[in-house]
């Protein structure tokens, strides 16, 4: 652990954030600072600043804010820990040691496997590229030019074609790999003959992952023969590729992300859905390939936009594990919505059929997944049907099923979905709200902390001055915290003043990760200039006092409560006594 906050510090040293944005955007100087067009939002005139001295960045038009080891993180889409190997490699920093032992054996090893897997996989690529292009693709080529892809759509996605089942071996081999790890990888497959192609004779999909490296590929049969195998078939599970767990396309996904954010991606299931939509101007689209979403493609997702429309085949949305699959996200923090394509087309046959502009259309229409719930209870408990039994007898059962769906919002969203189901049930929606708190009795408020009392404000202000280093700041002991964010802040504060160490701004990202924009906001947009010194100096000791005195009293009403049930303790009595005092001191 230790280890690891040194590493930081390091990388951080040897990382100069004006560097590092500066060797991904743009820059233009600024009088001190840095200013950019911001990646995370789009926009035409610059409005993200990057301030050298502080060593951190903030977009002032979207208020997102961060350091070094975020800025990585968001921009290439990846975690904590793959930011620090990024920054670490570039300044020329080894990776410390984690709870996977890296002078291991057994790690080393693996990770050799998966460095010759990752090289199998883009030979095989290379491979299936070139005999697409080739004399013997002119079978694969005709087959998409009949379904309207061009040959940019086709280059871009690396489409390629497998001519049988011997060649790739026998290339692979010429290579030098030994064709056990072709087989581990599941690109040869073991069979009487020894190994042969495991997608002989098909159109070929290669599947990257989110570094851009291809881990697996899908295989479209292009004849009766071959589709009586199986329309598609995959690479089987390997190392590298577990197909539930990866999404289709997140690296074009990613690019596009980088070139002009993102606003919302659309979530499809098919290869050739993503690749229609790409063509048609949708560079948005991910596929899930078949499968209901799970919490890793989740992750994928929301490191790529915070929007997400689901865009399924008319029996696939409305089926148990598809909602599931939903409410995955919805959980991961996305907003999803929902889009209906309708005569059960999927997006690549109704875009061939009404256009892009009509798919656009589709996405304008999508509904927010509460409403979409709403409406699937609605199809299973026709409350609208002409039957008078027929709507009597659905009535309650619509009015349980609406109960469970709203009991999965948060405080706003229930409100907002209360009025609207009293209105369509003729519930009133009293009725909705005793029968969710009947049930929610046993479960933890929801804290949000928008709504700050003049303390929490306080120390705020406290944290803000002393991680800015102002003279005159400094604390000696840790308020009573009610989140996460000020209580690692205020402890990183500590440490670093019993370590006689100086705090650093940047470090508040470190300490206090995924935090929202108004908590960071509290801290690093305090307006700290000379000219507010005095001012600023005389509110730091107001504040100072208000957040003490909440923790005298405090304590004033423990030791209340404890006298109560022994009112003779003569300790309890002494400290009372010199708290009171304290407390009208400090006043
Ligand atoms: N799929 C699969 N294996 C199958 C069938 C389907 O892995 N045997 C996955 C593929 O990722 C496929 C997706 O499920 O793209 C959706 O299947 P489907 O709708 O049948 O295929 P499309 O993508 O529409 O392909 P096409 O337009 O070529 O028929
Ligand atoms: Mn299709």
């Amino acid at each position: 652990m230790a280890d690891w906050s040194d590493f930081i510090q390091q990388i951080k040293r040897n990382n100069d954030i004006v560097d590092v944005i500066g060797s991904y955007l743009e820059l233009r100087r600024s009088g001190a600072n840095f200013m950019a067009r911001c990646p995370f939002h789009g926009e035409k005139t610059p409005s993200f600043n990057v301030n050298r001295s502080l060593q951190i960045y903030k977009c002032f038009g979207c208020g997102e804010s961060g350091d070094v080891i975020k800025f990585v993180e968001k921009y290439e889409s990846c975690s904590f820990v793959e930011a620090c190997e990024i920054l670490a490699k570039r300044a020329g920093i080894p990776m410390p040691e984690t709870s996977v032992n890296r002078d291991d054996k057994e790690y080393r090893e693996r990770k050799a496997k998966r460095d010759v897997y990752l090289a199998i996989c883009k030979d095989t690529a290379k491979f299936y590229w070139r005999v697409y292009r080739s004399e013997k693709g002119q079978l694969a080529r005709r087959y998409m030019q009949g379904r309207g892809f061009d040959d940019v759509t086709v280059n871009k996605f690396g489409i390629g074609y497998s001519p049988d089942g011997f060649s790739l071996p026998k290339y692979l081999a010429s290579v030098g790999y030994s064709m056990a790890d072709c087989v581990k990888c599941g690109v040869l497959q073991k069979g009487r003959q020894g190994e042969t192609d495991a997608l002989s004779g098909r159109l070929i999909v290669p599947i990257f992952n989110m570094q851009g490296q291809v881990i697996a590929f899908g295989g479209r049969g292009m004849d009766e023969y071959t589709i009586a195998h199986g329309k598609y078939k995959n690479t089987s599970e390997t190392p590298l590729f577990i197909k539930k767990d990866n999404l289709f396309a997140v690296n074009i996904a990613k690019e596009q992300k980088q070139q002009s954010a993102l606003p919302h991606l659309v979530v499809v299931e098919g290869y050739m859905d993503v690749i229609a939509m790409y063509q048609a101007g949708f560079k948005g689209a991910v596929a899930s390939m078949g499968t209901s979403l799970t919490e890793q493609q989740a992750k994928w997702l929301s490191r790529l936009s915070d929007t997400v429309y689901i865009c399924y085949d008319g029996d696939a949305a409305g089926q148990k594990a598809t909602v599931r699959g939903l409410d995955i996200l919805d959980r991961a923090g996305l907003e999803v919505r929902v889009m209906t394509v309708p005569e059960k087309l999927d997006p690549d046959e109704y875009i061939k059929k009404y256009g892009a502009e009509a798919f656009d259309k589709l996405i304008d229409d999508a509904m927010p997944l509460p409403d979409y719930k709403l409406k699937l209870l609605e199809n299973a408990f026709p409350i609208n049907s002409s039957d008078p039994a027929q709507r009597n007898n659905a009535l309650p059962k619509y009015v349980k099923g609406a109960i469970t769906m709203l009991k999965s919002l948060d405080d706003v969203r229930q409100a907002r979905y209360i009025t609207a189901v009293s209105l369509t049930t003729g519930y009133s929606e009293d009725y909705f709200r005793r029968k969710l708190t009947e049930e929610n009795e046993t479960e933890l408020p929801n804290i949000t902390g928008d709504e700050l009392t003049q303390e929490d404000k306080a120390k705020y202000f406290v944290a803000a001055c002393v991680l800015h280093g102002e003279d005159y700041a400094s604390v000696e002991d840790k308020p009573l915290c009610n989140s996460a964010f000020l209580s690692s802040l205020y402890d990183y504060l500590l440490d670093c003043k019993s370590k006689g160490a100086k705090p650093s701004v940047d470090m508040l990202y470190t300490v206090c990760p995924n935090a929202s924009e108004e908590q960071y906001s509290y801290i690093i947009d305090v307006d700290l200039s000379k000219a507010k010194r005095e001012v600023n100096k005389r509110y730091f000791e107001e504040c100072k006092r208000l957040v003490t005195v909440e923790k005298f009293k405090l304590r004033r009403d423990e030791l209340l409560k404890k006298l109560k049930k022994d009112p003779s303790d003569g300790d309890l009595l002494n400290e009372l006594a010199e708290l009171s005092k304290k407390i009208t001191d400090i006043r």
